[in-house]
């Protein structure tokens, strides 16, 4: 598994930080996050606004375009070692440089020298997708929108939101989204993991997004799921993530393989990979043996993830030749 090659849509820059590298950063600069960590040193929390707190709480010792220079480096270098050539991140302006357009131009530019750096280093292709934080509510919202649609570019090609989907509605947020859009960005939106079907809907409907992060629960509506597959919405889904915040109580009872089966596009990711003790190679491990899938159906997984890939014609066409060579 770890040397397939790999596509990875749905990956928060901040989720995927090493404790180690958090922990280090903390101590350098006199930031108590005890609470943060377990006794074994990963990260310590107990259901989804719990994680949501932890993870803000980790990401307040990145405090500038250098530290996320060093994050990205580090992010990727993992990437790279499970076999992804192609990965999308989620960036959050609100966390770097609080929403103003040229602090996040400085943290971008730091950003994209580390990616290029990896890129030369690892062969691993990049792209950021901005992201709203839900529950700082729909004003907040258009900051981080305007920072995408300052920067789209052949790095920033997504806008997107995550956070907590059970504050408002997502049609609250379709200013920000009509503007990313009018500004030629793709969009995602987190709906269908804390939030049930209607979520979904209303990303469709109100939002009018390209994929969905998560989309899980459109399961438990079967015009739902019709409606994905003939309106080939692809899904970002994140097994082990949902397993880990609780939404299922193992891979087995997790619907992806039912989704799949309906026609519905299905793409896999890891989230936040450190917080879930989890990673793509372990992922595709856990699908592989609580389905039975095999190296043909994870092929066809990132041929899907290729497709719906973030980017132009011709990264799109260098993705699809990284996924043929080995
Ligand atoms: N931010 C980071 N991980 C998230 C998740 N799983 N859901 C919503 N927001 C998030
Ligand atoms: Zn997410």
């Amino acid at each position: 598994m770890k040397d397939l090659p790999k596509v990875e849509l749905h990956l928060h820059h901040e989720g995927a930080a090493p404790p180690d590298f958090i922990r280090r950063l903390a101590g350098e600069r006199h930031v108590d996050l005890s609470q943060a960590f377990d006794a074994r040193g990963g990260y310590a929390f107990k259901g989804f606004q719990h994680f949501l707190q932890v993870y803000e709480a980790a990401t307040s010792v990145l405090k500038t375009p250098e530290d996320y220079a060093r994050l990205t480096a580090a992010v990727l270098e993992d990437r790279a070692a499970e076999g992804v050539v192609y990965c999308e991140t989620f960036l959050s302006p609100d966390f770097c440089g609080g929403g103003d357009v040229g602090a996040w131009r400085d943290y971008l530019a730091a950003i994209v020298e580390a990616a290029r750096a990896a890129e030369a280093r690892h062969g691993i292709l990049w792209r950021g997708v901005v992201t709203a934080v839900r529950h700082f509510g729909p004003e907040q919202a258009k900051r981080p929108s305007l920072c995408a649609a300052e920067t789209v570019g052949d790095w920033i090609t997504g806008f997107g939101m995550g956070g907590d989907e059970t504050k408002g509605q997502q049609g609250d947020f379709a200013w920000a989204f009509d503007q990313a859009r009018e500004a030629g960005l793709c969009l995602t939106t987190h709906a269908g993991e804390f939030g049930g079907p209607e979520s979904v809907w209303q990303a469709l409907r109100d939002l009018n997004v390209d994929r969905i992060g998560h989309g899980v629960r459109a399961i438990e509506d079967a015009r739902l799921v019709r409606e994905l597959a003939a309106r080939q919405v692809t899904l970002e889904v994140c097994p082990g993530s949902n397993v880990a915040l609780g939404l299922y109580k193992d891979f087995a009872a997790h619907p992806i393989a039912r989704l799949r089966e309906a026609g519905v596009k299905i793409t896999v990711s890891t989230d936040d990979p450190p917080f879930f003790h989890t990673n793509l190679v372990r992922e595709y491990d856990m699908l592989a043996e609580s389905f039975g899938w095999d190296e043909s159906d994870f092929r066809a997984l990132n041929e899907t993830a290729a497709e719906a890939a973030f980017c132009d014609a011709e990264t799109r066409a260098r993705i699809h030749k990284k996924l043929e060579k080995t």
